[in-house]
């Protein structure tokens, strides 16, 4: 197999495009891809301040890796944040890999720490808090992002989701009838008083070709998975998209296409009920629908567990 372009040894095939690239030409096949993508949705404008959210897998280590060669390119600023969910063993790498490739690139980063919030996942567990781990996971997440973002003065936050993290999501969204969400779930969420826009820089990029380019960089990552492992309906959504993309390449790209172009529009104009109204969390006066934001309410609710552990 040949590059497409130059004709040299081909280190990957791309068998949606039916084409292969070369080391050099698949790098720059798929920064283009990216830049392309932000540019398409609008992400992200000149001169923003943008935080990168890296998790230390591949996904978001890639993202860091290109957004700061495009940063250069397209003048905007980098910031990368990382949170120690102080999961045992788990966070601890996950730290120690996202510091070092900030350093080996020379990115600002901040490191925070959940449990300088109150709380780790590790204590979500151990304190048998009600709810599904994965889910308070998600909304400690969302919470210090957003928190930290505005403390440091960002427009926008960029997660490292990718094509088949998006479509899963889809997916997911279609077969529980989460009309609602998906009226929200699109590749940018923007900005609302109180809460930083959300942008999803790999959306058009399969999970395997950011696998492929993490290697090709020599990029570091964590290899270990979360021991919280996530719902076993996203993992098998995610076999069924593999499925379907070995037997018919490029239907991913389809079905992303089918979904921004006819689906969303639709449920949007059906199901969008307007920005939330949103007040000030009377604990942390962070943004909340309700009085007491979700982060506060499970705070409290491990302060109480926690207490009555140590009354036994
Ligand atoms: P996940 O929800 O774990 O699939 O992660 C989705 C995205 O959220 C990743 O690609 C990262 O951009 C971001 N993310 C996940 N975990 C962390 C973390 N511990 N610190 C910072 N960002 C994270
Ligand atoms: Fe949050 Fe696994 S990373 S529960
Ligand atoms: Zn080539
Ligand atoms: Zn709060």
């Amino acid at each position: 197999m040949k590059c497409r372009i130059c004709k040299a040894k081909a280190v990957i095939s791309l068998r949606y495009a039916n084409t292969a690239f070369c080391r050099e030409h698949f790098i720059e096949f798929f920064e283009r891809r990216v830049k392309n993508t932000i540019e398409k949705f609008g992400m992200i404008g000149k001169n923003e301040k943008i935080v990168v959210a890296v998790s230390g897998g591949k996904d978001s280590l890639t993202l860091l890796y290109v957004l700061n060669k495009l940063s250069k390119l397209m003048d905007f600023e980098l910031i990368g944040i990382t949170i120690d969910l102080g999961i045992e063993d788990y966070s601890r790498r996950s730290v120690e890999i996202a510091e070092k490739n900030y350093k080996r690139l020379g990115v600002d980063y901040t490191i925070i720490k959940l449990e300088d919030y109150g709380f780790t996942i590790d204590d979500i567990t151990k304190y048998r808090v009600t709810g599904r781990v994965c889910s308070i996971c998600g909304t400690a997440k969302r919470y210090l992002l957003n928190r930290v973002a505005k403390e440091k003065g960002a427009s926008k936050i960029a997660t490292g989701h990718n094509l088949d993290d998006f479509l899963q999501v889809v997916l997911q969204g279609y077969m529980y009838g989460n009309l609602e969400s998906l009226a929200r779930y699109y590749p940018v969420t923007p900005s609302m008083p109180g809460l930083v826009g959300r942008i999803k820089p790999l959306v058009l990029t399969p999970e395997r070709d950011a696998l492929v380019y993490a290697i090709l960089n020599d990029i570091e990552f964590l290899k270990m998975e979360c021991p919280y492992s996530r719902s076993v309906t996203s993992h098998d959504l995610k076999m069924a998209l593999f499925y379907i993309e070995e037997k018919h390449p490029g239907m991913r790209f389809t079905m992303f296409n089918t979904y921004i172009k006819k689906i969303y529009p639709l449920i949007r104009e059906a199901y969008f009920k307007g920005d939330m109204v949103l007040k000030k969390c009377i604990i942390c006066g962070e943004p909340t629908n309700a009085e007491i934001c979700l982060f506060c309410r499970v705070r409290k609710k491990l302060e109480k567990l926690k207490s009555r552990a140590c009354a036994d």
